[in-house]
């Protein structure tokens, strides 16, 4: 499928309907995504990124249907992860001798992949490639955006940027652009996919922005690598990843739990109760995390001013959800934000502590020493978790 994006750039991507995980197990796609490959047809032909190394025949069989594959003059790969340059070795082995153009990172991580000696050529920031026709393709490092090898370029006249994974989203759709689509469903798999993915890359993100707003280009579109093209207001996916890069928070308490008895589960009730007696404004959610999706669960952390995160003493440990969760949230690199653990237990009661422990090396403010109870809570012990719930409000 070739569908036209602007002048004479199209796009040759894949819709992949039936993702439901990505980078393996880590990523949750409920609704699909798509691999976003452009084809500039100047006096130069130019191809950008590929596909997934599952859809690589297809994809290279559909490329041939469009254009003689000799004819690609220069090979772009923005970035070397396998969803975007999985269909090189397929395409590189009809035109080995095709020039590859990407930053020196790239290399490292393409050969580390594929082990094969491609006519590469390295670009950094402001090196430009001649498409013909009185336009260019400028290249702008992306380094740890979210790869140390990624990068995006720049067509001039079109004003199209193709950005790769920044400004994207795992949302397979028919129509390809963001006005096209249902604008809920795009922005809760943006966010998701900023909170995911780009977070521990929050102030890098920030800079990057400042940086290319400083080159006052026009950017008529910004052409991803995942989901949609955004060509109406393009600038507002921009404006979104500025909030979401300085410390984002909503007015939200998330409470994260697992439960063996549902002692702790009660808890996270009944705190849940007590910050809504003392403020009725703050939203607030509930997650028993060994029940719910680790990635929805992560973007309500991202949104959450603060997370209270409980779980029963097991093995004088913590239940391997919590566990689970907690690595996540430490790998993540939160900013801004309070925290606070509480759990039921029999007889040792090393979970809340550990808990606490656990949130403050992930960087949050952890307020106080938790709330832990015995067994399953009685009604003073609701009481207890209802005025803790205040305390938090
Ligand atoms: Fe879509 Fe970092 O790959």
């Amino acid at each position: 499928m070739k569908v036209n994006v602007k002048n004479n750039v199209s796009w040759v991507g894949k819709i992949d309907w039936e993702l439901r995980k990505f980078h393996g197990n880590e990523y949750s796609t409920h609704k699909g995504s798509t691999y976003n490959s452009y084809l500039i047809m100047e006096e130069k032909t130019v191809l950008i990124d590929t596909v997934w190394k599952p859809f690589a025949k297809e994809y290279a069989a559909n490329l041939e249907k469009e254009i003689d594959l000799t004819d690609i003059d220069y090979v772009i790969v923005n970035h070397a992860e396998i969803d975007h340059s999985g269909a090189l070795p397929e395409l590189m082995a009809k035109i080995p001798d095709a020039p590859i153009y990407c930053t020196k990172k790239a290399v490292e991580s393409i050969t580390g992949h594929y082990h094969k000696d491609w006519n590469f050529n390295v670009v950094k920031t402001g090196d430009t490639l001649d498409a013909g026709n009185g336009k260019k393709l400028v290249f702008v490092e992306m380094n740890m955006l979210h790869w140390p090898d990624s990068m995006a370029c720049y067509l001039t006249e079109d004003n199209i940027l193709f950005s790769n994974d920044a400004f994207g989203q795992h949302y397979a759709h028919k129509h390809l652009f963001n006005d096209l689509v249902d604008k809920e469903e795009l922005f809760t798999e943006c966010i998701k996919y900023y909170a995911n993915i780009l977070t521990p890359f929050s102030k890098l993100v920030s800079k990057k922005i400042e940086e290319v707003q400083s080159l006052g280009i026009p950017i008529d579109i910004i052409a991803t690598s995942h989901g949609v093209i955004w060509r109406e207001n393009p600038m507002q996916i921009v404006e979104k990843y500025i909030q979401w890069s300085n410390d984002y928070q909503e007015n939200q308490i998330t409470l994260l739990y697992d439960t063996m008895w549902d002692g702790t589960k009660r808890m996270a009730e009944a705190i849940a109760e007590g910050i809504h007696k003392a403020d009725d404004k703050v939203r607030i959610k509930l997650f028993n995390v060994s029940k719910s999706d680790k990635n929805d669960v992560i973007t309500e952390v991202f949104k959450s001013k603060m997370i209270l995160v409980g779980s029963p003493t097991i093995n004088k440990g913590i239940s391997v959800a919590v566990a689970g969760i907690l690595e996540e949230i430490e790998g993540l690199r939160f900013r801004n934000k309070k925290a606070v653990g509480f759990g039921s237990y029999g007889w040792s009661g090393e979970s809340v502590s550990k808990i606490n422990k656990r949130l403050e090396d992930a960087g949050f403010a952890v307020i106080n020493e938790g709330l832990k109870l015995t067994w399953n809570p009685n009604e003073e012990q609701i009481n207890q978790c209802l005025e803790f719930g205040k305390m938090i409000a």
